[in-house]
């Protein structure tokens, strides 16, 4: 515990009638690790520290010797996208973990940059996982339509809206037009595929 306070995770309290006791309680930190907490990331710590994400950190001397192009292609064989689909559990981990991102960075750009979205009639949100970017942008702008572009395997069962709409397909193959294209924790997957890595 002391070493979790020295994290800033927890914090010390004296408690009781009279303070003669020493309680722990909850930072700024942990509370967003509270599955209850509305603006909660305990999925990104829980998909970030899972082992099929852990493991490719053992793979990293394989990687430099040049035989596999990324240390998570060296741990698994297959791109982060195939392991998703092929273990539903993960998948939903990490999906939710997006979607814990999307809710607490998209309360602040709506806040703080809410200019970008004048003007716009429609957005393409370009590997935008379920939906909760899109659904946070056309709650504050309800005259926007927006598409959602992502795997088949990841957008099959969502229910779309009459203004946020669902495309199973590949961006590298083809993105649909749109007054904006929307690129979310995205640029690294472009930059490797551009890199062919
Ligand atoms: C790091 S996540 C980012 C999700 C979302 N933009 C966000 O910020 O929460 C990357 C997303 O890209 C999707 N993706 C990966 N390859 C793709 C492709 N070739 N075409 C479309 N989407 C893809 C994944 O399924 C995943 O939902």
């Amino acid at each position: 515990m002391r070493f979790m306070i020295y994290l800033g995770f927890f914090a010390t309290q004296s408690l009781g009638e009279n303070q003669e006791q020493e309680g722990y309680i909850l930072t700024a930190t942990s509370r967003l690790l509270v599955k209850a907490n509305p603006k909660t990331m305990s999925s990104v710590v829980l998909s970030m520290v899972d082992p099929f994400m852990v493991s490719p950190l053992h793979t990293l001397s394989t990687c430099f010797q040049g035989s596999e192009s990324t240390p998570f292609m060296a741990a698994h064989g297959m791109k982060l996208w195939n392991v998703l689909e092929q273990n539903p559990d993960f998948g939903k981990n990490f999906h939710d973990a997006m979607a814990n991102d999307s809710h607490v960075l998209m309360s602040v750009i709506l806040n703080e940059g809410k200019g970008v979205f004048d003007n716009l009639k429609s957005l393409v949100d370009v590997g935008g996982g379920t939906g909760t970017t899109a659904h946070a942008v056309v709650r504050a702008f309800p005259h926007l339509h927006c598409m959602v572009l992502d795997l088949p395997n990841v957008v099959a069962n969502l229910q779309g809206t009459d203004n946020v709409v669902f495309i199973g397909s590949d961006m590298f193959e083809c993105i649909p037009r749109a007054d904006a294209v929307l690129l979310k924790v995205l640029l690294r997957l472009l930059v490797t595929h551009c890199l062919g890595i």
